[in-house]
Formats: structure tokens, sequence, C-alpha cells
């Protein structure tokens, strides 16, 4: 029990500590949290800064990585799907998954709204 309580609030520091990190190094705008939780009810942090790993790993090796305010919600729901398995392809295994595709979307939502 305790150390379970120590591990999860020891990762919520890690990630804390990486989503600060970031944000030095690059202007995008933040998590917009409850925006994010008033379409996807439960959607944390986690959740955002999985979505985002996922992305900036992925989605900027053949072109840049488009900032998530550059399209629309409608342009991310056509062009995700297309892309993944052009990522996935590149990556020479599946580096995103179904649920790892829907984190992409909900976090390009989350970043710019
Ligand atoms: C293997 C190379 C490759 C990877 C990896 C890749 N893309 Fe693309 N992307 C392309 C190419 C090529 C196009 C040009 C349009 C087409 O192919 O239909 C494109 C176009 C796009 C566009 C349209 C840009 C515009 O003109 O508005 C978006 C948005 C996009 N990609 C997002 C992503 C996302 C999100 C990911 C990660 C899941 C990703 N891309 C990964 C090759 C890639």
């Amino acid at each position: 029990m305790r150390t379970r309580t120590f591990l999860a609030a020891l990762s919520t520091f890690a990630l804390v500590g990486i989503l600060a990190s970031c944000g030095g190094t690059k202007p995008a705008s933040g998590p917009n949290l409850s925006a994010a939780q008033a379409k996807y009810p439960g959607y944390s942090l986690a959740d955002y800064t999985a979505g985002q790993a996922l992305y900036a790993a992925n989605c900027g090796r053949c072109h840049p990585a488009y900032a998530p305010a550059s399209h629309t919600e409608e342009q991310w729901a056509m062009w995700v799907p297309k892309m993944v398995p052009k990522a996935n392809k590149k990556a020479g295994t599946v580096a995103i998954d179904e649920a790892g595709q829907e984190q992409i979307v909900r976090y390009l939502y989350a970043a710019s709204h």
C-alpha cells in the first residue's frame, strides 16, 4: 500500500519534471486539461504526456512535427489515422497502436484548445 502510493507520487513528479523540461525548449502551448476533460472524461496529465511523447517520437521524422494548433480538430481526425501506418512503417514496428493513435488525437486536442 505505502509503496504503491510512494511510487505513484514519484511517477507524478517524474512526469511533471519531464513536462517542465519540455516547456523550456519549445514554445508549445501547454495542456488545456479542462477542455480535454470536457470532451474526454477522465483525461489526465499522464494521458497528455504519453500522447505528446508518442507524437514527438514519431510524427516529426519525415516532415516537421506540426504544431497542435496548425490543424483543426477535423483535419487531425483525418490526418492522424492516415499517418500512423506511415509512422509505424518508418519505425519498423508498431510504435503507435490503436490506443496510441487515440492518445495522439487527444494530445493534439488538449494542446490546441
Ligand atoms: C514516413 C514519413 C512520415 C511520417 C513518419 C509521418 N508523416 Fe505526416 N506526412 C508525410 C507525407 C509524405 C505527407 C504528405 C501528404 C500525404 O502523403 O498524403 C504528410 C502529411 C502530413 C500532414 C498534412 C500536412 C498538411 O499539408 O496540412 C499532417 C497533418 C501529418 N502528415 C501529420 C503526421 C502525424 C500526426 C504523424 C505521426 C503519426 C506523421 N505525420 C508522420 C509523411 C510522414
